[in-house]
């Protein structure tokens, strides 16, 4: 293994971040929206095993006080080796001095909690897919 990150959006292959997605699993992306979403994002991180996509994850900020975390996800047979710790390490201290916010996948409170996250008690969100929100156990109504 030789696992490097990155954060340029040069020479992506978008069908095999998607694929990521898919297989860690972290649902269904069209790798078209994909690539917008992330041109329009503050900051990309790609894992890559050599030339291998591996892992990904995205951020929005406005580079003084927010900033949010989304998206991270790695293959799974690269789990649990503190990949994730270190793509999120890497992204905190890239995103300088601003409050970071993201929503856990049900299960995975305990990753974030490691890394300094606490759950927050007034969040609230309007979601596109409410119905599947709801249904993921993200949202309640
Ligand atoms: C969640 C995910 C990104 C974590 O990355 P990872 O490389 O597997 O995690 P790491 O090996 O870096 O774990 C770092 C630490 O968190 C702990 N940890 C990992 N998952 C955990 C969980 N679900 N609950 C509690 N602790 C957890 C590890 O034990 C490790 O602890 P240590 O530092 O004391 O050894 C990865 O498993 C993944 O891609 N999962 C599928 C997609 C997903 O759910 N993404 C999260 C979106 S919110």
């Amino acid at each position: 293994m030789n696992i490097t990150l990155h954060f340029e959006l040069n020479n992506i292959d978008w069908p095999k971040i998607a694929e990521i997605f898919e297989k860690a699993p972290l649902g269904t992306r069209e790798p078209e929206k994909l690539s917008r979403a992330a041109a329009n994002s503050a900051l990309v991180c790609f894992a890559k095993d050599r030339d291998r996509f591996i892992g990904f994850a995205r951020a929005i900020s406005d580079g003084e006080y927010q900033a949010a975390i989304y998206d991270l996800c790695i293959l799974p047979e690269y789990q649990s080796h503190g990949l994730g710790k270190k793509i999120m390490t890497a992204m905190k201290e890239r995103l300088g001095p601003v409050s970071i916010i993201l929503f856990a996948v049900p299960g995975k409170e305990g990753f974030y909690k490691k890394l300094g996250f606490a759950p927050m008690l007034t969040a609230m969100g309007s979601f596109q897919d409410e119905d599947g929100m709801v249904e993921r156990g993200y949202l309640e109504r």
